[in-house]
């Protein structure tokens, strides 16, 4: 039975274990130059309906480091653009390719594509999550920190599709999530439910919230969609800058993260971005290693 990747909770908490361990061992084998083809033969079709720097450029070259082929493809290049449905999207690509990557505004799109498809489905990246975001994120904190279990991560920002991964991760991993944003930005009630209660709360307060925090993660305040909203979000989220100030307040041992792409003066300041506490660019390098471990968990055969 194919196995699709379109929320962290498609993955057990020993399956998420096991995707951490497998990017740090590829990741290894990578800075060796060490051949790793555990796909050899295989080709891969990546759909983007929203621009991409990092995943577009680490999933294809992870594809190509693991003997794969990529195919990346355009909505607006595709039938998809014209109407054609996703579902007949994803039976016809399911003839040629042996996975499908997805980057899209509608998650019901993609659940409607992994539905049709029988071939594994990623997402990468909808409006409601992004899962390979996460996963990337926990080999780092495993990398930096040894483990995210009994660490407290204080999310400050949009209740996004960043933030709502975070809070399914909690539904696998035993750690603290603090969520902190403006009233009315909270995460959605849907992917709160799906959550332990407790091991997310959700504050107004960025100073309370961070207060002893391991990590200190932000995001855009406008994600791709909103740029519209852009303005209104600009004074909306006043006083929710990560400054040295705030990350002042978090442990000592603290990291800063983030997905990026970055506006510093907006979501971080450049002294924190820039800083000694920031691990941006190794996060997003991880982004590399830890696809190729999903990719190869899905579609190893
Ligand atoms: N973090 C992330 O997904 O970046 P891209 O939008 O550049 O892919
Ligand atoms: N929340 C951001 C993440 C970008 C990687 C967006 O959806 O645009």
């Amino acid at each position: 039975m194919k196995r699709d990747l379109l929320t962290l909770l498609d993955l057990k908490r020993e399956e998420i274990l096991l995707i951490v361990e497998e990017g740090k061992r590829l990741k290894g084998l990578q800075k060796k130059r060490i051949p790793h083809r555990l796909l050899a033969g295989e080709t891969i079709a990546m759909i983007f309906e929203k621009p991409s720097t990092r995943t577009r450029v680490s999933f294809e070259a992870g594809i190509a480091q693991l003997g794969a082929t990529p195919i990346v493809l355009s909505r607006g290049e595709m039938q998809l653009g014209r109407g054609e449905t996703v579902e007949d999207t994803g039976r016809v690509l399911s003839r040629y390719v042996d996975g499908i990557m997805i980057r899209a505004y509608s998650h019901g799109a993609v659940e409607a594509l992994a539905g049709a498809a029988t071939v594994p489905v990623i997402n990468g990246l909808t409006d409601l999550t992004h899962p390979c975001q996460i996963l990337s994120d926990l080999m780092t904190i495993d990398e930096r920190r040894g483990g995210i279990e009994g660490m407290t991560v204080a999310y400050v920002g949009d209740g996004n599709n960043v933030a709502h991964s975070w809070i399914l991760a909690t539904s696998r991993l035993d750690f603290t999530l603090k969520i902190v944003c403006p009233p009315g930005y909270e995460p959605a009630d849907e992917i709160m439910a799906k959550a332990p209660a407790g091991r997310t709360r959700v504050f107004h307060d960025p100073a309370e919230a961070v207060a002893g925090a391991d990590v200190v993660y932000t995001d855009v305040w406008a994600s791709m969609g909103q740029e519209e909203e852009a303005q209104k979000r600009l004074k909306d989220f006043e006083g929710f800058q990560v400054t040295p100030e705030l990350m002042a307040r978090a442990g000592q041992e603290a990291v800063f993260m983030h997905c990026l792409p970055a506006h510093r003066g907006q979501e971080v300041s450049a002294e924190v971005i820039d800083g000694p506490q920031s691990i941006v660019f190794g996060q997003a390098e991880n982004r590399l290693h830890a696809q190729k471990a999903i990719l190869a968990f899905l579609l190893s055969r």
